[in-house]
Protein backbone atom coordinates (compact mmCIF):
# COMPACT_ATOMS: atom_id res chain seq x y z
CA UNK A 1 0.00 0.00 0.00
CA UNK A 2 1.78 2.84 1.17
CA UNK A 3 1.48 6.74 0.21
CA UNK A 4 0.63 8.46 3.50
CA UNK A 5 -1.81 5.92 4.64
CA UNK A 6 -0.58 4.69 8.27
CA UNK A 7 0.89 1.35 9.00
CA UNK A 8 -2.19 0.57 11.34
CA UNK A 9 -4.87 1.44 8.71
CA UNK A 10 -3.25 -0.74 6.36
CA UNK A 11 -3.22 -3.64 8.67
CA UNK A 12 -6.95 -3.40 9.53
CA UNK A 13 -7.99 -3.09 5.70
CA UNK A 14 -6.21 -5.57 4.68
CA UNK A 15 -7.88 -8.30 7.36
CA UNK A 16 -11.11 -7.20 6.23
CA UNK A 17 -10.34 -7.46 2.64
CA UNK A 18 -8.74 -11.06 3.51
CA UNK A 19 -10.24 -13.30 0.82
CA UNK A 20 -11.62 -11.35 -1.58
CA UNK A 21 -9.46 -11.76 -5.31
CA UNK A 22 -5.99 -10.28 -5.51
CA UNK A 23 -6.73 -7.57 -8.21
CA UNK A 24 -10.38 -6.21 -5.82
CA UNK A 25 -7.73 -5.75 -2.74
CA UNK A 26 -5.11 -4.18 -5.09
CA UNK A 27 -8.13 -1.68 -6.40
CA UNK A 28 -9.44 -0.88 -3.37
CA UNK A 29 -5.97 -0.18 -1.72
CA UNK A 30 -5.14 2.50 -4.90
CA UNK A 31 -8.29 4.24 -4.61
CA UNK A 32 -7.63 4.56 -0.67
CA UNK A 33 -4.12 5.78 -1.26
CA UNK A 34 -5.69 8.26 -4.18
CA UNK A 35 -8.34 9.57 -2.02
CA UNK A 36 -6.62 9.38 2.03
CA UNK A 37 -5.53 12.84 1.79
CA UNK A 38 -9.15 13.88 0.97
CA UNK A 39 -10.23 11.95 3.91
CA UNK A 40 -7.83 13.78 6.24
CA UNK A 41 -7.92 17.30 5.31
CA UNK A 42 -12.27 16.83 5.42
CA UNK A 43 -12.09 15.03 9.01
CA UNK A 44 -8.75 17.29 10.13
CA UNK A 45 -11.47 20.81 9.86
CA UNK A 46 -14.64 19.53 12.26
CA UNK A 47 -12.92 16.75 14.35
CA UNK A 48 -8.81 17.40 14.72
CA UNK A 49 -8.18 18.60 17.90
CA UNK A 50 -10.97 17.72 19.48
CA UNK A 51 -11.14 14.00 18.97
CA UNK A 52 -8.45 11.14 18.34
CA UNK A 53 -8.51 12.24 14.67
CA UNK A 54 -6.48 9.20 14.08
CA UNK A 55 -8.65 6.73 15.56
CA UNK A 56 -11.88 8.13 13.64
CA UNK A 57 -9.53 7.16 10.62
CA UNK A 58 -8.63 3.87 11.34
CA UNK A 59 -12.34 2.96 11.98
CA UNK A 60 -13.69 4.82 8.96
CA UNK A 61 -11.11 3.28 6.49
CA UNK A 62 -12.20 -0.24 8.46
CA UNK A 63 -15.94 0.75 7.52
CA UNK A 64 -15.01 1.35 4.30
CA UNK A 65 -13.11 -1.58 3.46
CA UNK A 66 -16.26 -3.85 4.81
CA UNK A 67 -18.63 -2.10 2.30
CA UNK A 68 -16.16 -2.37 -0.19
CA UNK A 69 -16.75 -6.52 0.18
CA UNK A 70 -20.37 -5.86 -0.16
CA UNK A 71 -20.56 -4.30 -3.41
CA UNK A 72 -21.68 -6.40 -6.08
CA UNK A 73 -19.87 -7.23 -9.15
CA UNK A 74 -22.02 -5.09 -11.77
CA UNK A 75 -21.68 -2.10 -9.30
CA UNK A 76 -18.22 -2.53 -9.22
CA UNK A 77 -18.28 -3.28 -13.00
CA UNK A 78 -19.59 0.38 -13.08
CA UNK A 79 -17.04 1.56 -10.64
CA UNK A 80 -14.53 0.69 -13.20
CA UNK A 81 -16.44 1.96 -16.26
CA UNK A 82 -17.07 5.58 -14.71
CA UNK A 83 -13.34 5.90 -13.95
CA UNK A 84 -12.61 5.39 -17.27
CA UNK A 85 -15.91 8.03 -18.36
CA UNK A 86 -15.69 10.43 -15.01
CA UNK A 87 -17.38 12.91 -17.05
CA UNK A 88 -20.82 10.85 -17.52
CA UNK A 89 -23.00 12.94 -15.79
CA UNK A 90 -21.88 16.33 -17.20
CA UNK A 91 -22.94 14.84 -20.86
CA UNK A 92 -25.35 17.14 -22.86
CA UNK A 93 -27.45 13.89 -23.03
CA UNK A 94 -27.76 14.06 -19.64
CA UNK A 95 -31.96 14.85 -18.70
CA UNK A 96 -33.72 14.57 -15.38
CA UNK A 97 -37.18 13.29 -14.08
CA UNK A 98 -38.03 13.96 -10.53
CA UNK A 99 -41.29 12.69 -9.04
CA UNK A 100 -42.50 10.98 -6.13
CA UNK A 101 -42.72 7.20 -6.21
CA UNK A 102 -46.79 7.31 -5.00
CA UNK A 103 -47.67 9.94 -7.25
CA UNK A 104 -45.93 8.74 -10.06
CA UNK A 105 -46.68 4.88 -9.80
CA UNK A 106 -47.49 4.17 -6.53
CA UNK A 107 -44.99 1.81 -5.67
CA UNK A 108 -41.17 1.30 -6.94
CA UNK A 109 -42.59 -1.88 -8.57
CA UNK A 110 -44.92 0.30 -10.45
CA UNK A 111 -42.14 2.51 -11.15
CA UNK A 112 -40.63 -0.51 -12.93
CA UNK A 113 -43.22 -0.46 -15.33
CA UNK A 114 -42.74 2.68 -16.22
CA UNK A 115 -39.10 3.00 -17.73
CA UNK A 116 -40.62 2.70 -21.12
CA UNK A 117 -42.65 6.23 -21.00
CA UNK A 118 -39.03 7.62 -19.02
CA UNK A 119 -36.77 6.48 -22.21
CA UNK A 120 -39.18 7.73 -24.69
CA UNK A 121 -38.98 11.06 -22.71
CA UNK A 122 -34.95 10.49 -22.76
CA UNK A 123 -34.43 10.47 -19.69
CA UNK A 124 -31.19 9.62 -18.15
CA UNK A 125 -31.29 10.33 -14.71
CA UNK A 126 -34.52 9.38 -12.33
CA UNK A 127 -34.73 11.18 -8.99
CA UNK A 128 -37.04 9.54 -7.18
CA UNK A 129 -38.48 11.87 -3.94
CA UNK A 130 -37.30 10.97 -0.42
CA UNK A 131 -38.12 7.41 -0.04
CA UNK A 132 -36.93 5.89 3.10
CA UNK A 133 -39.22 4.91 5.99
CA UNK A 134 -40.65 8.50 7.00
CA UNK A 135 -42.18 9.04 10.67
CA UNK A 136 -45.98 8.91 10.82
CA UNK A 137 -48.56 11.56 9.24
CA UNK A 138 -46.92 14.80 8.37
CA UNK A 139 -43.38 13.63 7.37
CA UNK A 140 -42.19 16.74 5.60
CA UNK A 141 -42.87 14.94 2.01
CA UNK A 142 -40.64 11.99 3.39
CA UNK A 143 -37.82 14.32 4.94
CA UNK A 144 -38.10 13.56 8.14
CA UNK A 145 -36.76 10.13 8.12
CA UNK A 146 -37.19 7.56 10.62
CA UNK A 147 -35.09 4.86 9.56
CA UNK A 148 -32.14 5.29 7.05
CA UNK A 149 -32.49 1.31 6.54
CA UNK A 150 -35.64 0.66 5.13
CA UNK A 151 -37.98 1.98 2.36
CA UNK A 152 -41.30 3.55 3.07
CA UNK A 153 -43.25 0.06 3.47
CA UNK A 154 -45.94 1.60 1.29
CA UNK A 155 -43.35 2.22 -1.81
CA UNK A 156 -42.07 -1.15 -1.25
CA UNK A 157 -38.56 -2.36 0.23
CA UNK A 158 -35.26 -2.29 -0.06
CA UNK A 159 -35.08 -5.51 -2.38
CA UNK A 160 -37.74 -3.53 -4.52
CA UNK A 161 -35.11 -0.60 -4.72
CA UNK A 162 -32.45 -2.62 -5.53
CA UNK A 163 -34.32 -4.43 -8.20
CA UNK A 164 -35.74 -1.02 -9.93
CA UNK A 165 -31.92 0.84 -9.68
CA UNK A 166 -30.61 -2.48 -11.54
CA UNK A 167 -33.85 -2.54 -14.08
CA UNK A 168 -33.16 1.61 -14.61
CA UNK A 169 -28.84 1.29 -14.89
CA UNK A 170 -29.62 -1.30 -17.68
CA UNK A 171 -31.77 1.37 -19.97
CA UNK A 172 -28.95 3.81 -19.28
CA UNK A 173 -31.02 5.60 -16.32
CA UNK A 174 -29.71 6.24 -13.24
CA UNK A 175 -31.61 6.51 -9.73
CA UNK A 176 -31.29 9.34 -7.37
CA UNK A 177 -32.18 9.40 -3.98
CA UNK A 178 -31.78 11.70 -0.83
CA UNK A 179 -29.61 11.43 1.52
CA UNK A 180 -31.10 13.92 4.29
CA UNK A 181 -27.95 14.69 6.38
CA UNK A 182 -28.98 17.56 8.62
CA UNK A 183 -32.05 16.16 10.59
CA UNK A 184 -34.01 13.20 11.24
CA UNK A 185 -37.31 12.57 12.07
CA UNK A 186 -38.72 12.92 15.97
CA UNK A 187 -39.22 9.24 15.90
CA UNK A 188 -35.77 7.89 14.39
CA UNK A 189 -34.45 5.38 17.24
CA UNK A 190 -31.49 7.90 18.09
CA UNK A 191 -34.18 10.67 19.12
CA UNK A 192 -36.20 8.18 21.25
CA UNK A 193 -33.56 7.27 23.15
CA UNK A 194 -32.06 10.79 23.18
CA UNK A 195 -35.97 11.42 24.70
CA UNK A 196 -35.50 8.50 26.98
CA UNK A 197 -32.31 10.34 28.09
CA UNK A 198 -29.40 8.04 26.62
CA UNK A 199 -26.86 10.01 27.12
CA UNK A 200 -25.10 8.61 23.47
CA UNK A 201 -27.60 9.25 21.82
CA UNK A 202 -28.26 13.06 23.35
CA UNK A 203 -24.98 13.78 21.88
CA UNK A 204 -26.13 13.30 18.21
CA UNK A 205 -28.83 16.29 19.12
CA UNK A 206 -28.35 19.57 19.82
CA UNK A 207 -30.27 19.54 23.29
CA UNK A 208 -29.83 22.57 25.64
CA UNK A 209 -31.16 22.48 29.17
CA UNK A 210 -32.63 25.90 28.87
CA UNK A 211 -33.22 28.85 26.66
CA UNK A 212 -30.01 30.24 27.14
CA UNK A 213 -28.39 29.20 24.29
CA UNK A 214 -31.27 28.60 21.68
CA UNK A 215 -31.67 32.47 22.27
CA UNK A 216 -27.88 33.52 21.54
CA UNK A 217 -27.89 31.38 18.43
CA UNK A 218 -31.73 32.41 17.72
CA UNK A 219 -30.31 36.26 17.17
CA UNK A 220 -28.86 35.23 14.11
CA UNK A 221 -30.72 32.59 12.63
CA UNK A 222 -33.22 33.14 9.71
CA UNK A 223 -36.27 31.01 9.73
CA UNK A 224 -37.14 28.29 7.36
CA UNK A 225 -40.76 27.73 7.98
CA UNK A 226 -41.67 31.12 9.73
CA UNK A 227 -45.41 30.26 8.92
CA UNK A 228 -46.12 26.76 9.89
CA UNK A 229 -42.47 25.98 11.84
CA UNK A 230 -41.56 29.60 13.49
CA UNK A 231 -38.10 29.82 15.61
CA UNK A 232 -35.00 26.83 15.43
CA UNK A 233 -36.00 25.39 18.44
CA UNK A 234 -38.47 23.05 19.54
CA UNK A 235 -39.58 22.38 23.45
CA UNK A 236 -39.78 19.36 24.84
CA UNK A 237 -42.15 18.88 27.45
CA UNK A 238 -41.12 15.54 29.35
CA UNK A 239 -37.83 16.78 30.31
CA UNK A 240 -38.73 20.73 29.89
CA UNK A 241 -35.30 20.94 27.41
CA UNK A 242 -35.00 22.15 23.77
CA UNK A 243 -33.88 20.78 20.84
CA UNK A 244 -32.43 21.94 17.28
CA UNK A 245 -34.74 21.88 14.85
CA UNK A 246 -34.45 24.31 11.84
CA UNK A 247 -37.05 23.08 9.75
CA UNK A 248 -40.27 21.07 11.48
CA UNK A 249 -40.76 20.31 15.11
CA UNK A 250 -40.63 16.65 14.32
CA UNK A 251 -37.64 17.11 12.21
CA UNK A 252 -34.53 17.23 14.72
CA UNK A 253 -31.34 18.80 13.29
CA UNK A 254 -28.46 16.07 13.74
CA UNK A 255 -25.14 17.17 15.66
CA UNK A 256 -22.54 16.69 13.44
CA UNK A 257 -19.72 18.16 15.57
CA UNK A 258 -20.13 14.41 17.32
CA UNK A 259 -17.81 12.25 14.93
CA UNK A 260 -20.42 9.15 15.36
CA UNK A 261 -22.91 11.20 12.92
CA UNK A 262 -20.09 11.25 10.54
CA UNK A 263 -19.57 7.63 10.16
CA UNK A 264 -23.53 6.38 10.72
CA UNK A 265 -24.18 9.12 7.80
CA UNK A 266 -20.94 7.71 6.08
CA UNK A 267 -22.37 3.71 6.11
CA UNK A 268 -26.06 5.13 4.56
CA UNK A 269 -24.52 6.56 1.94
CA UNK A 270 -22.57 3.53 1.78
CA UNK A 271 -25.57 1.52 1.98
CA UNK A 272 -27.62 3.06 -0.68
CA UNK A 273 -25.14 3.39 -3.14
CA UNK A 274 -24.67 -0.39 -2.46
CA UNK A 275 -27.97 -1.29 -3.46
CA UNK A 276 -27.70 0.47 -6.57
CA UNK A 277 -28.76 4.59 -6.19
CA UNK A 278 -25.77 6.31 -8.12
CA UNK A 279 -26.71 9.84 -6.97
CA UNK A 280 -27.15 10.91 -3.71
CA UNK A 281 -28.90 14.57 -3.37
CA UNK A 282 -27.57 16.33 -0.14
CA UNK A 283 -30.77 17.55 1.44
CA UNK A 284 -30.01 20.61 3.21
CA UNK A 285 -26.69 20.22 3.31
CA UNK A 286 -25.80 23.93 4.10
CA UNK A 287 -27.57 23.30 7.64
CA UNK A 288 -24.88 20.48 8.89
CA UNK A 289 -22.73 22.85 10.83
CA UNK A 290 -22.96 25.25 13.23
CA UNK A 291 -21.37 28.24 15.13
CA UNK A 292 -22.87 30.99 17.30
CA UNK A 293 -23.16 34.42 15.55
CA UNK A 294 -23.78 33.12 12.16
CA UNK A 295 -26.53 31.78 10.24
CA UNK A 296 -25.61 28.45 10.61
CA UNK A 297 -25.81 28.10 6.87
CA UNK A 298 -22.74 26.90 4.61
CA UNK A 299 -19.63 27.16 7.06
CA UNK A 300 -16.26 25.80 5.94
CA UNK A 301 -17.25 22.77 7.99
CA UNK A 302 -19.71 21.67 5.70
CA UNK A 303 -17.53 21.81 2.89
CA UNK A 304 -14.64 19.71 4.82
CA UNK A 305 -17.35 17.14 5.84
CA UNK A 306 -18.28 16.68 2.31
CA UNK A 307 -15.09 16.40 1.00
CA UNK A 308 -14.83 13.67 3.42
CA UNK A 309 -17.90 11.91 2.43
CA UNK A 310 -17.12 12.47 -1.40
CA UNK A 311 -13.40 10.95 -0.60
CA UNK A 312 -15.62 7.88 1.39
CA UNK A 313 -17.58 7.30 -1.98
CA UNK A 314 -14.50 7.68 -4.29
CA UNK A 315 -12.98 5.14 -2.15
CA UNK A 316 -15.85 2.61 -2.40
CA UNK A 317 -18.31 3.33 -4.81
CA UNK A 318 -16.69 5.42 -7.50
CA UNK A 319 -19.34 5.35 -9.95
CA UNK A 320 -21.61 7.55 -7.44
CA UNK A 321 -21.92 11.22 -7.55
CA UNK A 322 -23.19 14.03 -5.02
CA UNK A 323 -26.01 16.60 -6.35
CA UNK A 324 -25.84 19.31 -3.51
CA UNK A 325 -29.03 21.09 -2.53
CA UNK A 326 -28.14 24.21 -1.15
CA UNK A 327 -30.82 26.88 -2.14
CA UNK A 328 -28.97 30.03 -1.19
CA UNK A 329 -26.99 33.01 -2.77
CA UNK A 330 -24.80 32.96 -5.74
CA UNK A 331 -21.32 33.42 -3.57
CA UNK A 332 -23.11 30.46 -0.92
CA UNK A 333 -24.15 28.66 -4.17
CA UNK A 334 -20.35 28.44 -6.09
CA UNK A 335 -18.85 26.63 -2.50
CA UNK A 336 -20.56 23.28 -3.08
CA UNK A 337 -19.27 22.65 -7.06
CA UNK A 338 -16.20 23.84 -4.80
CA UNK A 339 -14.48 27.26 -3.95
CA UNK A 340 -10.68 27.58 -2.95
CA UNK A 341 -8.96 24.75 -1.83
CA UNK A 342 -12.12 22.65 -1.98
CA UNK A 343 -12.53 23.22 -5.89
CA UNK A 344 -13.85 20.65 -8.07
CA UNK A 345 -13.34 17.98 -4.80
CA UNK A 346 -16.54 18.20 -3.00
CA UNK A 347 -19.60 17.97 -4.70
CA UNK A 348 -20.24 17.09 -8.76
CA UNK A 349 -23.66 18.29 -9.22
CA UNK A 350 -24.99 21.39 -7.62
CA UNK A 351 -28.53 22.82 -8.21
CA UNK A 352 -28.74 25.69 -9.82
CA UNK A 353 -31.41 27.99 -7.77
CA UNK A 354 -29.65 31.11 -8.64
CA UNK A 355 -30.59 30.39 -12.41
CA UNK A 356 -34.27 28.83 -11.45
CA UNK A 357 -35.18 31.98 -9.44
CA UNK A 358 -34.35 34.68 -11.83
CA UNK A 359 -36.12 32.72 -14.31
CA UNK A 360 -39.01 33.22 -12.87
CA UNK A 361 -38.62 36.63 -11.72
CA UNK A 362 -37.55 37.89 -15.56
CA UNK A 363 -40.63 35.84 -17.21
CA UNK A 364 -42.68 37.91 -14.23
CA UNK A 365 -41.33 41.51 -15.16
CA UNK A 366 -40.38 40.99 -19.15
CA UNK A 367 -37.14 42.18 -17.85
CA UNK A 368 -34.09 40.30 -17.77
CA UNK A 369 -31.45 43.08 -16.56
CA UNK A 370 -31.03 41.42 -12.93
CA UNK A 371 -30.67 38.20 -14.39
CA UNK A 372 -28.01 39.47 -16.88
CA UNK A 373 -26.56 41.07 -13.72
CA UNK A 374 -26.67 37.68 -11.38
CA UNK A 375 -26.00 35.16 -13.60
CA UNK A 376 -22.87 37.11 -15.19
CA UNK A 377 -20.84 37.55 -11.71
CA UNK A 378 -21.33 33.92 -10.70
CA UNK A 379 -18.04 32.56 -10.44
CA UNK A 380 -16.98 29.95 -12.65
CA UNK A 381 -17.77 26.54 -11.63
CA UNK A 382 -15.04 23.42 -11.97
CA UNK A 383 -14.69 22.39 -15.25
CA UNK A 384 -15.36 18.63 -13.55
CA UNK A 385 -18.90 19.84 -12.00
CA UNK A 386 -22.32 20.18 -13.89
CA UNK A 387 -25.33 22.73 -12.21
CA UNK A 388 -28.61 20.99 -12.03
CA UNK A 389 -30.40 23.33 -14.11
CA UNK A 390 -34.24 23.11 -13.33
CA UNK A 391 -37.27 25.54 -13.93
CA UNK A 392 -39.43 23.60 -11.09
CA UNK A 393 -39.08 22.08 -8.24
CA UNK A 394 -40.69 20.78 -5.27
CA UNK A 395 -39.97 23.68 -2.70
CA UNK A 396 -41.28 27.14 -2.62
CA UNK A 397 -39.07 29.88 -4.51
CA UNK A 398 -36.82 32.22 -2.29
CA UNK A 399 -37.10 35.61 -4.38
CA UNK A 400 -32.98 36.19 -3.15
CA UNK A 401 -32.81 39.33 -4.50
CA UNK A 402 -30.30 41.12 -3.19
CA UNK A 403 -30.95 44.96 -2.53
CA UNK A 404 -27.75 46.16 -4.07
CA UNK A 405 -28.45 43.94 -7.33
CA UNK A 406 -32.55 45.08 -7.35
CA UNK A 407 -31.15 48.98 -7.21
CA UNK A 408 -28.33 48.39 -9.51
CA UNK A 409 -31.65 47.53 -11.91
CA UNK A 410 -33.45 50.57 -10.41
CA UNK A 411 -35.55 48.96 -8.49
CA UNK A 412 -36.00 48.98 -4.49
CA UNK A 413 -35.09 44.86 -3.17
CA UNK A 414 -38.40 44.59 -1.26
CA UNK A 415 -40.70 45.92 -3.57
CA UNK A 416 -39.48 43.95 -6.63
CA UNK A 417 -39.42 41.13 -4.17
CA UNK A 418 -43.56 41.99 -3.00
CA UNK A 419 -43.97 42.33 -6.59
CA UNK A 420 -42.97 38.48 -7.65
CA UNK A 421 -45.18 37.35 -4.47
CA UNK A 422 -48.00 39.26 -5.58
CA UNK A 423 -47.38 38.17 -9.63
CA UNK A 424 -47.34 34.28 -8.68
CA UNK A 425 -49.69 34.66 -6.61
CA UNK A 426 -52.10 35.84 -8.99
CA UNK A 427 -52.56 39.20 -7.28
CA UNK A 428 -51.49 41.45 -9.61
CA UNK A 429 -52.88 42.49 -12.86
CA UNK A 430 -52.14 41.21 -15.75
CA UNK A 431 -50.45 37.92 -13.80
CA UNK A 432 -50.80 34.87 -15.88
CA UNK A 433 -50.33 32.72 -12.46
CA UNK A 434 -52.80 30.01 -11.42
CA UNK A 435 -53.40 28.22 -8.03
CA UNK A 436 -54.90 25.42 -6.83
CA UNK A 437 -57.46 25.62 -4.24
CA UNK A 438 -57.07 22.45 -1.79
CA UNK A 439 -57.80 23.09 1.94
CA UNK A 440 -56.02 20.47 2.95
CA UNK A 441 -52.73 21.02 1.59
CA UNK A 442 -53.22 25.01 2.10
CA UNK A 443 -50.85 25.33 4.95
CA UNK A 444 -47.40 24.18 3.04
CA UNK A 445 -48.24 25.78 -0.53
CA UNK A 446 -45.20 23.47 -1.58
CA UNK A 447 -48.00 21.06 -2.69
CA UNK A 448 -48.82 23.32 -5.65
CA UNK A 449 -45.73 21.63 -7.23
CA UNK A 450 -46.37 17.88 -6.65
CA UNK A 451 -48.80 16.52 -8.28
CA UNK A 452 -50.28 13.36 -8.83
CA UNK A 453 -49.48 11.67 -12.39
CA UNK A 454 -52.08 11.94 -14.62
CA UNK A 455 -51.56 8.85 -17.01
CA UNK A 456 -54.75 9.19 -19.32
CA UNK A 457 -53.78 12.78 -20.19
CA UNK A 458 -49.74 11.04 -20.69
CA UNK A 459 -51.44 7.88 -23.16
CA UNK A 460 -52.86 11.35 -25.19
CA UNK A 461 -49.47 12.12 -26.45
CA UNK A 462 -50.03 9.25 -28.98
CA UNK A 463 -53.06 11.13 -30.41
CA UNK A 464 -52.42 14.01 -33.35
CA UNK A 465 -53.47 17.38 -32.14
CA UNK A 466 -53.72 17.09 -29.21
CA UNK A 467 -51.68 19.24 -25.94
CA UNK A 468 -49.99 16.53 -24.46
CA UNK A 469 -48.69 15.45 -27.83
CA UNK A 470 -47.21 18.63 -28.49
CA UNK A 471 -45.70 19.24 -25.01
CA UNK A 472 -43.73 15.72 -25.48
CA UNK A 473 -42.67 15.87 -28.69
CA UNK A 474 -41.48 19.15 -28.29
CA UNK A 475 -39.61 18.02 -24.84
CA UNK A 476 -38.33 14.85 -26.55
CA UNK A 477 -37.05 16.79 -29.39
CA UNK A 478 -35.22 19.25 -27.02
CA UNK A 479 -33.41 16.39 -25.85
CA UNK A 480 -32.88 15.14 -28.78
CA UNK A 481 -31.47 18.73 -29.98
CA UNK A 482 -29.10 19.11 -26.36
CA UNK A 483 -27.73 15.38 -26.98
CA UNK A 484 -26.47 16.86 -30.59
CA UNK A 485 -24.76 19.82 -29.04
CA UNK A 486 -21.70 19.11 -27.70
CA UNK A 487 -21.04 22.57 -26.62
CA UNK A 488 -23.70 21.66 -23.65
CA UNK A 489 -21.18 19.01 -22.44
CA UNK A 490 -20.95 21.03 -18.83
CA UNK A 491 -16.98 21.24 -18.50
CA UNK A 492 -17.83 24.30 -21.20
CA UNK A 493 -17.19 27.62 -19.60
CA UNK A 494 -20.69 29.75 -19.83
CA UNK A 495 -20.31 33.18 -20.33
CA UNK A 496 -23.04 35.67 -20.01
CA UNK A 497 -23.49 38.44 -22.13
CA UNK A 498 -24.95 41.76 -22.14
CA UNK A 499 -27.27 42.71 -25.31
CA UNK A 500 -28.04 46.14 -24.06
CA UNK A 501 -31.95 45.30 -24.20
CA UNK A 502 -33.31 44.79 -21.33
CA UNK A 503 -36.02 41.79 -22.55
CA UNK A 504 -33.19 39.51 -23.31
CA UNK A 505 -30.98 37.00 -21.42
CA UNK A 506 -28.16 35.80 -23.65
CA UNK A 507 -24.62 33.30 -23.11
CA UNK A 508 -22.20 31.83 -25.08
CA UNK A 509 -20.45 28.84 -24.87
CA UNK A 510 -17.09 28.91 -26.42
CA UNK A 511 -16.22 25.49 -27.57
CA UNK A 512 -13.35 23.97 -30.29
CA UNK A 513 -16.20 23.03 -32.61
CA UNK A 514 -17.30 26.76 -32.60
CA UNK A 515 -19.07 29.35 -30.04
CA UNK A 516 -22.69 28.37 -29.00
CA UNK A 517 -24.87 31.54 -28.40
CA UNK A 518 -28.11 31.29 -26.51
CA UNK A 519 -30.62 34.30 -26.97
CA UNK A 520 -33.57 33.88 -24.79
CA UNK A 521 -36.29 37.13 -25.22
CA UNK A 522 -38.06 36.79 -21.88
CA UNK A 523 -41.21 38.98 -23.25
CA UNK A 524 -43.90 37.74 -25.46
CA UNK A 525 -43.25 40.17 -28.18
CA UNK A 526 -40.42 39.35 -31.35
CA UNK A 527 -36.62 40.59 -30.82
CA UNK A 528 -34.35 41.83 -33.00
CA UNK A 529 -30.77 41.42 -32.57
CA UNK A 530 -28.22 42.52 -35.25
CA UNK A 531 -24.95 41.09 -35.86
CA UNK A 532 -22.88 44.31 -34.34
CA UNK A 533 -24.49 43.80 -31.16
CA UNK A 534 -23.42 40.19 -31.10
CA UNK A 535 -19.96 41.05 -32.44
CA UNK A 536 -19.62 43.66 -29.83
CA UNK A 537 -20.02 41.07 -27.02
CA UNK A 538 -17.43 38.65 -28.72
CA UNK A 539 -18.81 36.84 -30.82
CA UNK A 540 -16.89 36.70 -34.32
CA UNK A 541 -18.73 33.43 -36.69
CA UNK A 542 -16.09 34.28 -39.22
CA UNK A 543 -14.09 32.83 -37.04
CA UNK A 544 -12.34 31.88 -33.70
CA UNK A 545 -13.10 34.08 -30.74
CA UNK A 546 -11.88 37.54 -30.12
CA UNK A 547 -11.06 39.80 -27.43
CA UNK A 548 -14.45 40.82 -26.19
CA UNK A 549 -13.88 44.90 -26.34
CA UNK A 550 -13.85 46.72 -22.27
CA UNK A 551 -17.45 47.59 -22.69
CA UNK A 552 -20.45 47.92 -25.19
CA UNK A 553 -19.75 51.15 -26.97
CA UNK A 554 -15.91 51.87 -25.93
CA UNK A 555 -12.72 52.16 -28.48
CA UNK A 556 -12.21 48.78 -29.95
CA UNK A 557 -8.40 47.69 -28.79
CA UNK A 558 -6.43 46.98 -31.15
CA UNK A 559 -7.22 46.52 -34.93
CA UNK A 560 -11.38 45.95 -35.57
CA UNK A 561 -11.71 42.47 -37.55
CA UNK A 562 -14.12 43.21 -40.23
CA UNK A 563 -17.69 42.36 -39.58
CA UNK A 564 -18.70 39.75 -41.89
CA UNK A 565 -21.92 40.40 -44.18
CA UNK A 566 -23.92 37.72 -42.73
CA UNK A 567 -23.93 35.47 -39.90
CA UNK A 568 -23.22 32.27 -40.80
CA UNK A 569 -24.04 30.68 -37.31
CA UNK A 570 -27.78 33.59 -36.47
CA UNK A 571 -28.45 32.84 -33.02
CA UNK A 572 -32.26 31.62 -32.97
CA UNK A 573 -34.59 33.02 -30.79
CA UNK A 574 -35.94 30.15 -27.65
CA UNK A 575 -39.11 31.25 -26.26
CA UNK A 576 -38.44 32.31 -23.13
CA UNK A 577 -36.87 30.07 -20.80
CA UNK A 578 -33.50 28.88 -20.17
CA UNK A 579 -32.51 25.44 -20.97
CA UNK A 580 -34.35 22.91 -18.75
CA UNK A 581 -32.05 19.79 -17.72
CA UNK A 582 -30.35 18.06 -15.11
C1 LIG B 1 -34.91 20.20 1.57
C2 LIG B 1 -36.12 19.72 0.83
C3 LIG B 1 -37.34 20.30 1.45
C4 LIG B 1 -37.38 19.94 2.90
C5 LIG B 1 -36.11 20.34 3.59
C6 LIG B 1 -35.98 19.68 4.91
O1 LIG B 1 -34.61 21.49 1.37
O2 LIG B 1 -36.00 20.07 -0.51
O3 LIG B 1 -38.49 19.84 0.79
O4 LIG B 1 -38.45 20.59 3.50
O5 LIG B 1 -34.96 19.96 2.91
O6 LIG B 1 -35.56 18.34 4.75
C1 LIG C 1 -35.10 26.73 2.44
C2 LIG C 1 -33.92 25.85 2.59
C3 LIG C 1 -33.93 24.77 1.59
C4 LIG C 1 -35.29 24.08 1.59
C5 LIG C 1 -36.44 25.02 1.54
C6 LIG C 1 -37.71 24.32 1.82
O1 LIG C 1 -35.06 27.40 1.24
O2 LIG C 1 -32.74 26.60 2.42
O3 LIG C 1 -32.92 23.86 1.86
O4 LIG C 1 -35.39 23.33 0.43
O5 LIG C 1 -36.29 26.00 2.51
O6 LIG C 1 -38.77 24.96 1.18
Amino acid sequence: MGGGTPEAVQERVRAVLDGLPGRDVDLFVVRLRRWWDDLVEGLAGPYGGRHDLDGLLERVAALLAERYRERAEELKLLDLERSIRPDWFQDPAMVGYVCYTDRFAGTLEGVGRRLDYLGELGVRYLHLMPLLAPRGGDSDGGYAVRDYRAVDPRLGTMEDLERLCGQARRRGISVCVDLVLNHCAAEHSWALAARAGDPEAEAMFWIFPDRELPDAYERTLPEVFPDFAPGNFSFLPETGRWVWTSFNTFQWDLNWSNPRVFVEMAEVLLNLANRGVEVLRLDAVGFIWKRLGTSCQNQPEVHDLLLALRACARIVVPAVVFKAEAIVSPVDLAAYPGVGRHHGRISDLAYHNSLMVRFWSAVATRDARLATLVLGRLPAKPASTAWATYLRCHDDIGWAALDEDAAATGWSGSAHRRFLADFYAGKFPGSFARYLDDPARAADNRWLHRPAMDWDLAGRRAEPGTVARRICSALVGLAEARRRTPHLHAATPVEVVDLQQPQLFAFMRRHPLGTLVAVHNVTEQPRRVSPMALYLVGHDPAGGPHQRPAGPGRPWPGRPRPLPGRLADRPRRLSGQPEART
